[in-house]
């Protein structure tokens, strides 16, 4: 079984209410997965950081973070690594989640949905600055997450952001733990709080899952949600 945290954020103002799902699953075999997911992410930071330099300035979607995985998040699926027997078993828990998120709190369509999974590797000092995936409301599916791979040796937090902007700095806030999904709309502004720790790194993962544009699949490395 699936331990399933609803946090939601909401205002019932009778001239701009919303309410807003951000669902937090946790992953019961996390340990054997993230030790696999450090190695793939220690692969690709080097690979981007020796071999490809020349990507770090595509749009990171203003994280302004260093994270040089950040910066090359269209480059690579991590859902690629089948390979790896962990990273099979965990497409299909985070298809399971979506699966839950979109019939639980929507009303879209299951149908032709398409998943990118990259990496945030973010060193001292470092944090992923105030950004969203989609920078307007779609009356498609779009839905973002992050998976928590490995503290840096202190707790961190992600924050969600009011989607009002007339309240825009008011948030609601999720501790990171290791082995746990977050799915929220892509529309709501996040950022995480800082790395003070000078000799660790903190991993985590970003994913995107909507309905792309036929021109979109040249410019990004998308995988069927459901297979
Ligand atoms: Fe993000």
């Amino acid at each position: 079984m699936v331990d399933i945290e609803e946090r939601f954020f909401e205002r019932g103002n009778p001239f701009c209410g919303f309410r807003v799902p951000i669902v937090t699953y946790t992953y019961d075999d996390h340990e054997k997965l993230n030790l696999d997911l450090i190695e793939i992410i220690d692969e690709l930071d080097a690979f981007y950081r020796e071999v490809k330099k020349d990507t770090a300035s595509n749009d990171d979607g203003s994280t302004l973070t260093k994270s040089i995985l950040t910066h090359n998040f269209n480059n690579f699926n991590i859902f690629d690594r089948t390979e790896y027997d962990n990273i099979v078993k965990f497409k299909d828990f985070v298809s399971k989640c979506y699966k839950h998120y979109i019939e639980t709190y929507t009303q879209f369509s299951l149908d032709d949905l398409w998943i990118q999974c990259w990496a945030n590797k973010v060193g001292k000092f470092d944090y992923l600055s105030k950004h969203s995936h989609m920078g307007y409301l779609s009356l498609e599916c779009c839905l973002s997450s992050n998976y928590f791979v490995k503290a840096p040796g202190h707790e961190t937090y992600t924050r969600y952001y009011s989607p009002l902007t007339i309240n825009k700095n008011e948030y609601v806030y999720t501790p990171n733990v290791e082995g746990s999904l977050t799915i929220f709309p892509s529309f709501i502004e996040h950022d995480t709080s800082s790395n003070r720790n000078s000799n660790l790194y903190r991993y985590t993962l970003g994913m995107d899952v909507y309905e792309p544009k036929q021109y979109q699949f040249a410019d990004r490395t998308y995988v069927k949600l459901i297979e």
